[in-house]
């Protein structure tokens, strides 16, 4: 881990989104780019902030030159309740202007061996490179009970040195086939912002931040840009066992 990572903590849920959402307005804000790439984490929290950026956001933010992707996707149909996209398309994009191809969704549906390829094949298209890998301006991540993020799971370490852009995955407990952008790709990011929150979350997030021995079996502890910033917005119950 080498980036040194920044850790805002916030007392709730909603304030730690809060901060997320206006981060954004202000990335894209001053951005001189024509187009601003932004990753999305899948999972249920970033439901909140899909509502904050609809409700609070919808009339400030740039959309039409925001183009929204995602780190990992479960392989369900869009309008599959364990879809990502759907959640994100439910609580923001159905309620905000923005140009249907501004949205460059995982397709689920697909079989996980064909999309894989498929969708890096989208990115390589849309985005600019740095290095060997494309780069995502803003990259949202989550982190999992287990340590996982994105569709990276503890026993899939080795997708940090994957040569793919993408890959398939399976979810260890449940077997859900996923497609997750590789650790190249997610370390390639000019920012990356974890959000967590939830006590259920407060012992990986102690081991990552203190380097526990432990934190090298978790695939989290392994996200560090090598040319960007690594921001974790946290809720004061997630942060509650950092020393
Ligand atoms: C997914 C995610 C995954 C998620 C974590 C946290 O598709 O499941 O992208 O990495 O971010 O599992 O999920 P929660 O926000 O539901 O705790």
């Amino acid at each position: 881990m080498t980036t040194m990572p920044e850790v805002k903590i916030f007392s709730k849920p909603k304030k730690v989104c809060k901060a997320v959402a206006r981060e954004i307005l202000k990335l894209t804000q001053e951005s001189h780019q024509n187009r601003f790439d932004v990753a999305l984490s899948g999972g249920s929290t970033p439901k909140k902030l899909f509502k904050i950026l609809a409700a609070e956001f919808s009339e400030e933010i740039p959309w039409e030159r925001l183009h929204f992707w995602w780190g990992d996707e479960r392989c369900v149909p869009p309008d599959n309740e364990n879809s990502n996209f759907k959640l994100a398309n439910d609580f923001l994009f159905s309620k905000i202007q923005i140009p249907e191809e501004n949205l460059h969704r995982v397709k689920g549906e697909n079989k996980p061996e064909e999309e894989v390829f498929r969708y890096a094949d989208e990115i390589e298209e849309s985005l600019n490179y740095r290095g060997d890998a494309p780069v995502f301006d803003l990259v949202i991540l989550g982190l999992g009970e287990d340590g996982h993020t994105a569709s990276i799971f503890p026993d899939q370490i080795e997708l940090f040195e994957d040569e793919n852009i993408c890959a398939a995955s399976q979810h260890p407990i449940t077997g859900q086939n996923r497609i997750t952008l590789t650790g190249k790709v997610l370390n390639n990011a000019s920012r990356v912002f974890f959000l967590v929150t939830g006590a259920n979350k407060a012992l990986r997030i102690s081991e990552i931040m203190n380097d526990d021995e432990a934190a090298k079996l978790l695939p989290a502890y392994y996200i560090s840009p090598k040319n960007g910033e690594l921001i974790w917005y946290l809720d004061e119950e997630a942060a509650s066992r950092i020393s």
